[in-house]
């Protein structure tokens, strides 16, 4: 069965939240002065376990969904998450097993991850200049780290990696040519995300915004580019590739061109609410129904009205004034 929302669009595509920790303290997320050491992430107790989490996959995946991607905060400072993902990739009808992750860890997970069952990996990477990636990623990591991760899950086997670059006018903009040209070398894909003005603390303004148009004449100017078609419904990226035929790139075009009009994708957050919208000012909790005993009907009653009345199209709408009230993205998953 598929369910659909007021505008028509069937959700298809889950995006878990294992954790709202990240070793990270990227300055578009989690900036580092208002998340300081000490910070009070949701407790333990407070999180869904990887039971919870696997009985909740199964019902969406009765409800349609047959594409999972694990998210955060940093999905791999979550304690032993293989063996949530072993978990996952046991349900007959969850045909992937996505994450997304910063890299840092995949020296010691990719090859785990890959055994259970993880079927591909996004990595984040904003630039190869060590400076602007220090600045932009709260001094925690060096390009080598993530570049090592990068090479582990290479060897671990996955093979179609995708590197996710967010855009930030004045911050990153002079190193993207780099980053094109150093992953199209490698054989993977590098997608360049807009800077969104997700929840409330990141200080975005419009004026921080690379537009995608901007950005695709730059890298013309270094080598032609071929726009390709989309893939499938739901897909969040604009695709081109190298003319010369050396590969494939994309452009996540949240604020020039936004894609809500096919957004099949709903978030279970690390504390088991559902937002219907990465810029959704509250979500729906699932996790009461699931630690009082509820039956599986029950939770799928509440899943099922949640997604029906869904009418969100925020990307649409953020000409018309930007909110004051959202979830953070680290906070609902990303
Ligand atoms: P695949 O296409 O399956 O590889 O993954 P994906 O692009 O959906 O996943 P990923 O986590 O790599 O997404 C990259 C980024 O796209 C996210 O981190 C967001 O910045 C942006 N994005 C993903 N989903 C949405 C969405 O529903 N709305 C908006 N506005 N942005 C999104
Ligand atoms: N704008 C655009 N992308 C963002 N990400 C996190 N915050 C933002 C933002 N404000 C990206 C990360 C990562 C993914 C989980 O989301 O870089 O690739
Ligand atoms: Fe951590 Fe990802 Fe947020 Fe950066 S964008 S602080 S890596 S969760
Ligand atoms: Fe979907 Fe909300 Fe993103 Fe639009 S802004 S694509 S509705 S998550």
């Amino acid at each position: 069965m598929t369910l659909y929302d007021a505008f028509n669009r069937p959700l298809e595509n889950l995006r878990i939240s294992v954790t709202d920790r990240c070793n990270f303290r990227c300055s578009y997320c989690m900036p580092a002065h208002k998340f300081p050491q000490g910070y009070r992430f949701i407790a333990s107790a407070d999180l869904l376990t990887f039971a919870e989490i696997t009985r909740l996959a199964r019902i969406f995946n009765h409800l349609g969904v047959h594409k999972i991607r694990l998210t955060g905060g940093e999905p791999l400072v979550r304690p032993h998450i293989e063996q949530l993902v072993g978990m996952l990739s046991r349900i007959d009808g969850i045909r992937e097993i996505a994450m997304t992750t910063n890299g840092y860890l995949l020296p010691q997970k990719a090859k785990l991850l890959r055994e259970q069952g993880l079927t591909r990996l996004n990595i984040s990477l904003d630039s190869l200049d060590e400076a602007i990636f220090r600045q932009m990623n709260g001094g925690h990591a060096e390009v080598s780290d993530v570049l090592k991760g990068i090479e582990a899950a290479e060897r671990a086997g996955f093979s179609s990696l995708k590197i996710n670059t967010v855009v930030q006018r004045g911050v990153n903009d002079h190193t993207l040519v780099d980053l094109a040209l150093y992953f199209r070398e490698r054989g993977h894909i590098i997608r360049f995300i807009e800077f969104m003005d997700t929840g409330t603390l990141n200080g975005w303004k419009y004026d921080h915004v690379l537009l995608t148009d901007e950005l695709i004449q730059q890298i013309e100017c270094v080598i032609p580019l071929e726009p390709l078609p989309a893939q499938h419904y739901g897909e969040v990226v604009r695709r081109y590739r190298y003319a010369d035929g050396t590969g494939e790139l994309g452009f996540i075009t949240s604020v020039s061109n936004p894609f809500c009009g096919g957004c099949n994708r709903l978030r279970l957050s690390a504390e088991g609410k559902i937002y219907t919208c990465l810029f959704a000012r509250k979500g729906v909790d699932l996790r009461d129904l699931l630690r009082s005993g509820a039956s599986d009907d029950t939770i799928i009653e509440r899943i099922t009205q949640t997604w029906q009345q869904r009418a969100d199209r925020y990307s649409e709408e953020r000409s018309s004034g930007q909110r004051t009230e959202k979830v953070e993205m680290y906070h609902m998953g990303g």
